[in-house]
Parts: C-alpha cells; structure tokens; sequence
C-alpha cells in the first residue's frame, strides 16, 4: 500500500484545496482613502466570508483620524455594506470585527508607531496572528520613505522568528525610470525583495490571468501565435468616466503614465512572452522581464504614437465638460487623457508584428480587450467578390466587462452563391461556469498573505516599462498639444490615421 506521502497524486490533490491564509494580519496605512474603503475593506470581508482568513485574522487602520477601535469598525462596517459582493453574514462579521484596531496618527508621530507595535504584539497574543503582518501602503509615494523608515525604526519591518513581515505598495511606482528607481530604493532599504508586494490591480482580474492558461494549456493556440500567423496586435482599454475627483493625481501624470506603464504593459508581456518554466514569480518574472526588455520604439514617435483630451462636448443629450473645465485642472494643462501606441518587440517570435497599445477616459465605453489580429489566408480559391466582406480573422481576449473570449472566422453566408462574411464563436465566463469570480482585490490580499508572488510585478518589470515609457513621453513634452476628442467617441483623429498608415484600422469593441 503506499503511504499518503508517496501518493503521486497526492500534491495535485493539495493544491486544489482552497486556498486558506494562515494565521496573520493586515495593517493599512491610509484607511481612510477611497481605494480602503471602496476596495481593500470590503476585499478582507468577502475573504473572510468565503472562509479563506485565519479565524483571529485582525485588520488594523492607521489613519490621522480621531477614532477609537468602534469608529474605525463602523466605518468597515458601512463599506462593507456597501461595497462587498458575497451576502452579510451577522457571524461572520462580528468575528472579524473582533479583530480590528485603530491607531490614530500621522507617519512622522513616533508614538503613534509606538502604539502599533504594542497592537501588533497584543493581537499575536489575543488572536493568535503569529508575528505574521502586512503592511499595506495604500498612501500616496512622496509618503513611502516616511511610512518604511518609521516600519524600521520601530523593528515592525523585521518578522521575529519563524513568522513573515511584507509590504503592499499601489502604483503609482513613480513617475519615470529615475523616480521609479529612487523609490525602490526606499523600499529595499527596509524590505527584501522578496517582502514586497506591488499591486497591479489588472493582473488579479480572472481574465488576465487566464491569458495564461488559454495559450499554455491548450495546443491549438500556441503554434499559430507568431509572427508567421499574427498581423499584428491591439490591446485597448477603454473607459467611459472622465477623471472624477482624481485631478490632484492624475493632472501631470496622464493616461499613458497612469495605465500603459503597469496594466498595458503587462498584459502585452503576458501576450507576448514564451512558456515560463513553471508557473511561479521567478520564472514568470523572467518570460515576463523578456518581453519588456525586447520592446522596441519605432524612430519615429509623432507617426507611431497619439495623445489626446477629452473636449467639452455634448454625450446623450447633456452638455459634458472637457478635461481643461474639470475642477482643479488647470486651464493650460498638456496631460493626456488618451494615449495611443505602436510597439515592437523584438524578438525571433515577434518581429516585424507590431503592438498597438491604447487608452482613454470618456471613450465610447468601458471595455478593456486584447485582439491578435491574424493575416489573410495567402491564398484564396474563391472569387475575390465572395470574400469582399471578409476581414481578418482574430482572437480577441474579452478582459472586461463581458469576460470571455471571441474567435472571429469567414464563413459561407447562407444561399445559393459562395459569399463569405466574418461570423464569430464566444466563450463567456458567465455561461460556462457556476463558479464566481473573486474581486481582482480579494485574489491579491489573499496572495500576499500566503506569500504568493506570483501575480505581482517586481522592481526590474516596473522599472523596463519606464524605459519603455520615458522617451515618448519626453518626445510628446516637447512636441506640441494633446489633440482633442469627443466625450464618448473613440479618441482623435490622429489615432485613426496612426493605424491607417500602417493600413491598419481600430477595432470598434
Ligand atoms: C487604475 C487607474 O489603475 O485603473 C484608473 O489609476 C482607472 O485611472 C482604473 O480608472 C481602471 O480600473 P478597472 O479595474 O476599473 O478597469
């Protein structure tokens, strides 16, 4: 008979198991921004309800606020409410409510540092979280430095033996290379490598990750994804909301440094590069890393790449402000609320297939979708009016919000002559499974805290996508105006006639 731990199958048969976080906890700083309440929060609820936290999991917001445990409980509570997706569960929350703490004081006050690690020991003592937290930073960078060293002064950033100490940074991970490398260094000061986590919140969608699985563990993909079948590549993300009340971040930064330098980039190396070596963060950092360094700009950047802002103008019969009339912009303002560019990668796999990468705020809708565009047949035995109305044939990657997947073909269109038009063959999420999908924030919290680094891009990727990012936007610094779009089209003109030089054209998604 063999033993459980001979068992072949046993290791497959773990690894389908849920995933449960041992024991642990999560410490915010910036609990009371937007993304705490409308994300983070109800993240840690919808965890806990599906049972995937420790039972003594504790939550402790550190915000200069003057609350007291309750207050700060009351305000989960409220989020909870409003933002979680699985149902409210009295039980459930009462336990998790048991666990939270406050700690009231700005990222300079020692005693309030003080105070958390006296929290941090109480609660291994109360709750049994083991010495394992993670830091999540969700303020904004010129916060970090302050936040880390204090992390270290107060010995909170060394994990006592035998437990774990991790950082959770959001984006923005600076501004260009320089920036992007100066806060690295921050952070490494007091944290490993290995203890960092950075979100990109898109690499935690279902979708995405099934980039992966769809091209790796099918056989019907992989051969023709090269350059001997592919055109070339469009990867689009859309939005249909202009910049809220986010002009104090987004002013100066733009479209391009906000979503092409993580998500899009990202989703092109995942497009783009070959079969890791197994499916964990050292080797998807390696395929991944590939990509981003085999990227290559064309010459010349005015043809091969667009900015654009939104204009006053008139969407579904209501006056619609442009990106100069929103409030705290300024009226002279050049930051781009739509970017559109042509990339190469330069590679055996790739060359001479280019990417066309493309974002905007206030476009015709909220699509995000990756569409490998294929060549024409190189021969057709049909009369050239029976394939008049034939496009290109096309996988595209329906990352959101219909998730799935489309497969456009010609096909003979019913009746006597041979006429053929592009029909299309669908998989959506939604049809074929009964199983739910989890906030891409949920995936992720839960990630960090099994020490999962899979889904998190390292310091080396943020830092190749700068050096793809920089010299464009250096280039549109010193090249003139965004061009002007409608509220609710899809983007400038100049965009269009980007990809009618390369006799090429836009999808409609
Ligand atoms: C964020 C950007 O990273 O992604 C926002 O900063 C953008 O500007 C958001 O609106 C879009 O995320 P999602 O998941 O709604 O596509």
């Amino acid at each position: 008979m063999i033993s459980d731990w001979d068992n072949p199958l046993r290791d497959a048969r773990d690894r389908r198991l849920p995933r449960i976080a041992g024991p642990s906890g999560l410490v915010i700083f910036g609990v009371t921004g937007d993304l705490s309440r409308k994300k983070l929060m109800p993240a840690v609820y919808d965890l806990a309800n599906r049972g995937m936290l420790p039972p003594g999991f504790s939550l402790v917001g550190f915000a200069r606020r003057d609350w007291e445990d309750q207050d700060f409980a009351q305000v989960v509570h409220d989020s909870v409410r409003e933002h979680a997706r699985t149902e409210f569960r009295e039980e459930v929350w009462q336990q998790l409510a048991e666990g939270m703490r406050f700690i009231p004081g700005a990222f300079d006050d020692d005693e309030a540092f003080k105070q958390l690690r006296q929290t941090v020991d109480e609660l291994d003592a109360a709750r049994g979280t083991s010495g394992n937290y993670a830091f999540y930073l969700s303020v904004p960078p010129k916060f970090f430095p302050e936040v880390v060293q204090q992390l270290k002064k107060h010995g909170l950033a060394d994990a006592p033996e035998g437990s774990w100490r991790r950082a959770v940074i959001e984006k923005p991970f600076g501004s260009d290379l320089a920036s992007a490398r100066e806060l690295n260094a921050i952070v490494h000061d007091v944290f490993d490598p290995e203890q960092v986590f950075r979100i990109d919140h898109y690499l935690g969608k279902e979708t995405v990750q099934n980039i992966l699985a769809l091209r790796f563990a099918n056989q019907m993909f992989e051969p023709i994804w090269n350059r001997s079948y592919v055109d070339h590549v469009q990867i689009t993300m859309a939005e249909d909301i202009g910049i809220g009340g986010r002009a104090g971040y987004y002013d100066g930064i733009g479209s391009a440094r906000d979503v092409i330098q993580n998500h899009l980039l990202q989703l092109m190396a995942l497009t783009a590069m070959e079969e890791p070596a197994a499916f964990d963060a050292a080797s998807l950092l390696t395929e991944k890393l590939k990509v981003l360094k085999a990227v290559k700009l064309p010459e010349d950047l005015g043809k091969h790449t667009v900015r654009g802002q939104y204009a006053a103008s008139w969407q579904g019969g209501a006056q619609v402000v442009g990106y100069l009339q929103e409030e705290g912009i300024d009226a002279g303002s050049k930051t781009d609320t739509y970017a559109a560019v042509k990339l190469n990668v330069d590679n055996r796999r790739w060359a001479g297939v280019p990417f066309y990468l493309r974002t905007g705020k206030r476009l015709g809708r909220r699509v995000t979708e990756i569409a490998v565009v294929f060549q024409r047949a190189p021969h057709s035995p049909f009369d050239s009016t029976a394939t008049e109305e034939l496009g290109q044939n096309a996988i595209v990657i329906r990352v959101q919000p219909d998730e799935g997947m489309t497969v456009r073909f010609g096909s003979k269109v019913p009746g006597t002559s041979m006429e053929i038009r592009d029909v299309t063959m669908d998989f959506a999420y939604g049809e074929s499974f009964t199983e739910s999908s989890p906030e891409a924030y949920e995936r992720l919290i839960l990630d960090v805290l099994l020490g999962d680094a899979n889904l998190f891009p390292r310091h080396q990727e943020v830092e190749e996508s700068w050096k793809i990012l920089d010299p464009i936007e250096e280039y549109w610094d010193t090249h003139g105006k965004p061009a002007q779009y409608a509220s609710g089209s899809w983007g400038p003109e100049e965009a269009d006639e980007m990809l009618a030089r390369d006799g090429r054209s836009w999808r409609r998604p």
